[in-house]
């Protein structure tokens, strides 16, 4: 069995909401910024080393930023997923970066950027992060 590496709020969280609590824990927030073609091609790239350079000079090891294979969602890229705050947005654009890291930071939530998201496929995202197939 494959443990997880985020606890099991999956079914204590409503699907479509991030939590805006802090994630108890005092290792680093994993922020995971799809990096394949959909998403490359709507400007991934850009988002990741933004919110990685904004993490970094606001949070310092708080946030780590990641890149991740694909989330399924292709079609509303880009899309960042928060495993321990369990949430998913979708549509990010550079613009977004500034607000995201607030929100890390314990700021609003962003509803605007889950605005396209499908509930069926936010649980499939989260139970495949759950079963541990997250880059290292
Ligand atoms: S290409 Fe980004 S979710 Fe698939």
């Amino acid at each position: 069995m494959i443990e997880s590496t985020y606890p099991e709020k999956a079914s204590a969280n409503k699907a479509g909401l991030c939590q805006t609590d802090g994630a108890n824990t005092a290792d680093p927030i994993d922020v995971y910024v799809c990096t394949n073609i959909d998403c490359k091609n709507r400007g991934a790239a850009q988002i990741l080393k933004e919110l990685s350079e904004l993490a970094q000079i606001t949070t310092g090891e708080s946030i780590a930023v990641k890149p991740y294979m694909c989330f399924s969602a292709c079609n509303i890229g880009p899309n960042v997923v928060i495993p321990a705050k369990r949430c998913w947005l979708s549509g990010v654009r550079p613009s977004d970066v500034g607000p995201i890291v607030g929100y890390l930071e314990g700021g609003s939530d962003l509803p605007h950027l889950r605005e396209q998201n499908e509930p069926d496929l936010e649980e499939m995202i989260f139970a495949i992060i759950d079963a541990g197939l997250i880059p290292e």
